[in-house]
């Protein structure tokens, strides 16, 4: 039987179900929703492996459709998304219809967004199906489409109604993928748990290797952690939940520049996560331990901690203004103050923030 933990957001509250091998048991961890027309929304990769057999699992009495998008960040566009409400329109989707996001961050969040707009919002279930969607982007609610140059500017908060992690899942997830995922594990460990963070680095090993019985406790503690942030500040309001953004200022910025698919997203984390220790410790707020346990971790999980090419320094920089963190003209950056603990923080002199970018490969023109 899969474990069981619950996002607590009152009347909109839902569980989320991990486990080994129970995408074969979705009918019955999803008894509860009333599922008479099942859409499952999956890239064309997700599809061709897990695409039918879910359709199947989930048949019973109702109708399940399967639409694709292309894989890749691309398709966080709004043509996709008007693609996708049109084919629900064809297929006589109502409001009574249930979204089913199959596969990673790129379809949990592409799916969410159409359901969360489609007839002013339908039921979402999400199924992740890579370890970065799993430990972080299925949970929540944000969905989102990309802008030329700005990640995520268009979306909307809409809370699943369930979400089913099957581990298995992951072990054909290609590597690049799988390593991607770790750095929003990482990430975990620096903002809020210092007592995971060190079980990350005496399993660093087990889990680069994918080994099961790591695998399900450390997503596990992902979801906890992740669960408790939202349950606490569902809509960013309050500053709490903007601290998941921990190294985002700097990857969004990456990703943008470089654009949008050169860089995996925990890539780009991971850098900005580097990025992030290295200005903490310039303005004194963390001592050299600090960044040398993050890097090791980085290192030790094979993620790089630099870019692979270089980007203009002014261009890079000038997206970071441009990020969603960005409150009346003043960025505030995401920093830790020691293991488990990070904070938003104003008024970080420029130069060292251009220090910061030119050690990560940045080049001035
Ligand atoms: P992705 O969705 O593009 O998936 C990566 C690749 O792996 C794709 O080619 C996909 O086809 C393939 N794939 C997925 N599952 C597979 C499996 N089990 N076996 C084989 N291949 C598989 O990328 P991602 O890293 O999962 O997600 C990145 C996106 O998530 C970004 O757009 C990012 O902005 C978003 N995100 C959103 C949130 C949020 O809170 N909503 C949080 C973090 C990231
Ligand atoms: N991944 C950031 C958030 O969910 O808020």
């Amino acid at each position: 039987m899969p474990e069981r933990l619950d996002v607590e957001l009152g009347e909109r509250s839902y569980p989320i179900w991990i486990g080994d091998d129970v995408l074969a048991q979705a009918d019955r961890l999803f008894a509860s929703l009333t599922l008479h027309h099942g859409i499952v929304i999956a890239d064309a990769q997700v599809a061709a492996i897990y695409g039918e057999p879910l359709v199947e699992t989930l048949r019973g009495d109702a109708r399940i459709d399967l639409l694709q998008v292309p894989s890749g960040e691309a398709s966080k566009s709004v043509e996709q998304a008007d693609r996708l409400w049109r084919a629900l329109r064809a297929l006589g989707a109502d409001r009574k219809s249930t979204i089913v996001a199959l596969g990673g961050g790129v379809v949990g969040d592409l799916a969410g967004f159409v359901a969360a707009t489609y007839a002013r919002g339908i039921e979402l279930v999400q199924i992740p199906t890579t370890l970065l969607a799993q430990v972080d982007s299925s949970v929540g609610g944000k969905t989102a489409i990309n802008l030329p140059n700005a990640k995520n500017m268009v979306g909307a908060f809409w809370q699943p109604s369930a979400v089913l992690i099957d581990v298995t899942t992951l072990r054909t997830l290609p590597d690049r993928e799988y390593r991607s995922g770790l750095a929003e594990v990482v990430k975990y460990g620096v903002i809020l748990d210092a007592d995971f963070f060190a079980y990350l680095e005496s399993h660093a090993q087990a889990l680069a290797a994918r080994d099961p019985s790591v695998l399900i406790p450390v997503i596990r503690r992902c979801c906890e952690l992740k669960a408790s942030v939202v349950s606490a500040d569902e809509r960013e309001t309050t500053g709490l939940r903007a601290i998941l953004n921990y190294g985002h200022t700097f990857a969004h910025a990456f990703e943008a520049v470089a654009g949008y698919g050169e860089l995996l997203h925990g890539e780009a984390v991971s850098i900005g996560m580097t990025c992030a220790a290295r200005l903490a410790f310039r303005l004194g707020r963390v001592d050299e331990e600090f960044v040398r346990r993050q890097d090791r971790l980085v290192e030790q999980l094979v993620l790089p901690s630099a870019l692979p090419r270089p980007l203009p320094l002014e261009e890079t920089i000038g997206a970071t203004l441009r990020d969603k963190k960005v409150e009346a003209g003043k960025l505030r950056w995401i920093l830790p103050s020691e293991l488990g603990k990070v904070e938003r923080v104003a008024d970080v002199p420029e130069d060292l923030v251009k220090e910061v970018f030119l050690e990560a490969g940045c080049q001035k023109p």
